[in-house]
């Protein structure tokens, strides 16, 4: 019998496959996967416990529960300008960001639409595409700095382009888009009448004066837009799975459609906690930021003390290497050969870089660590990183 030929095209996640590697090496540092190994906030895990308390435990409204729309909308217009944003018309409430970013191109896509994609890529844009019917056209960010060459970029728009997939701050470069950058992209939106599907999952995590533009603010933009986001990263809280899409009322009601059907709602009782988590003051933000400067400058400046090469991100919590010299001088191959060599000489596991590049060749000289962990953690993989040499 055959089976899909959607999904023979494609593998299950590398980076979450490192995790289970890792767990089979004990003793290896998983600075894989992008989870923190800290407690998340207490006062957000309380009303979780006391939601489950008062008995919040049946499903909630198929596209969120009222008051975490509300409480969503009143911080998009605090934090990303988004201010006529409605929580009944605009907001769907979903697993993660990931069914929201999955559920917001099935919204929208018909067979022979194309949606532009940024290499290197979060590994799920690649089969979110294939599932979702699109085909995907890729434009390469150039390294260091991960900059666009706008004139491909244009190139690449044409009359099937039905979406541009951004995601800033970046997975896996650090890199954060700056606001001519995503006032070009805009202008390509609205002259092709494409959308702009933003993944901001990271909008918190921003070092040296960066600062987070979502291309929903931007004059024109917000009906050509769908903002994708989750509490994963922000609070810590990978593994309660609530995130959102924001979208016109038009898209948004497709997005209802598609999300009811695919898992009817998120977790009724994380859904309370997470509208107290977006109400957090200024404060919870800064010690966030602070907190990952210090994690990322810890290991970017120790990776400096290796031959691996590190790239300094601008946000996000991962540092890709180009490891090209040390891998030539070790006799090293491909990117899985070396993540497999970290994990053998220095039990640090991290992500090759193949699986962030629609061609794996492409990324055969990196790895990517990830440094959303404690401070002890980070030490103690540094200790480790010393004996690469
Ligand atoms: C860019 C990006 N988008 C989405 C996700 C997954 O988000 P969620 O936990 O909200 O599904 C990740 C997780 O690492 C990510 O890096």
């Amino acid at each position: 019998m055959e089976l899909s030929r959607i999904t023979s095209q494609f593998f299950e996640s590398v980076i979450r496959e490192m995790t289970r590697v890792a767990d089979e090496n004990p003793g290896t540092i998983n600075l894989a996967q992008g989870f923190p190994d800290f407690a998340a906030p207490v006062s957000i895990k309380n009303t979780a416990i006391d939601a489950i308390q008062r008995d919040i435990n049946q499903y909630s409204i198929t596209w969120g529960s009222r008051k975490l729309r509300e409480a969503l909308t009143e911080k998009v217009a605090r934090y990303n300008r988004l201010d006529s944003i409605d929580p009944n018309k605009n907001v769907t409430i979903t697993c993660g960001s990931t069914e929201a970013m999955i559920a917001s191109l099935k919204a929208v896509i018909n067979p022979g639409d194309e949606v532009i994609v940024f290499l290197p890529r979060y590994e799920n844009y690649g089969p979110d595409c294939l599932l979702s019917g699109a085909t995907p056209r890729f434009i390469s960010l150039k390294p260091p700095e991960y900059s666009i060459d706008f004139d491909e970029l244009a190139s690449l728009f044409n009359e099937n382009t039905k979406a541009i997939i951004i995601n800033t701050p970046n997975n896996p470069t650090g890199k954060v888009f700056e606001r001519e950058e995503l006032e070009s992209i805009a202008e390509l939106c609205l002259r092709h009448d494409s959308l702009a599907i933003t993944d901001e999952i990271y909008e918190h995590i921003l070092y040296d004066g960066r600062e987070h533009i979502s291309i929903a603010s931007l004059p024109g933009m917000q009906d050509n837009s769908i903002t994708v986001n989750s509490i994963s990263k922000t609070y810590s809280l990978t593994g309660w799975r609530v995130g959102w899409a924001i979208a016109s009322a038009r898209i948004s009601r497709e997005i209802k459609k598609v999300h009811d059907f695919l898992t009817v709602g998120a977790p009724a009782p994380l859904q309370e906690a997470a509208a107290f988590a977006l109400s957090m003051d200024r404060d919870y933000y800064d010690g966030l930021q602070e907190f990952y400067r210090d994690a990322r400058d810890t290991l970017y400046d120790a990776l400096c003390d290796t031959p691996l090469n590190p790239i300094k991100p601008y946000g996000a919590y991962y540092i890709m290497c180009d490891c090209e010299e040390f891998m030539k001088s070790h006799g090293i191959r491909t990117s899985a050969d070396l993540a497999m060599y970290l994990i053998r000489e220095a039990s640090i596991a991290t992500v090759p870089g193949s699986s962030f590049y629609e061609n794996p060749g492409d990324g055969d000289s990196q790895t990517r660590f990830c440094f959303c962990k404690k401070k002890e953690t980070l030490e103690a993989a540094i200790k480790n990183l010393m004996k690469i040499r």
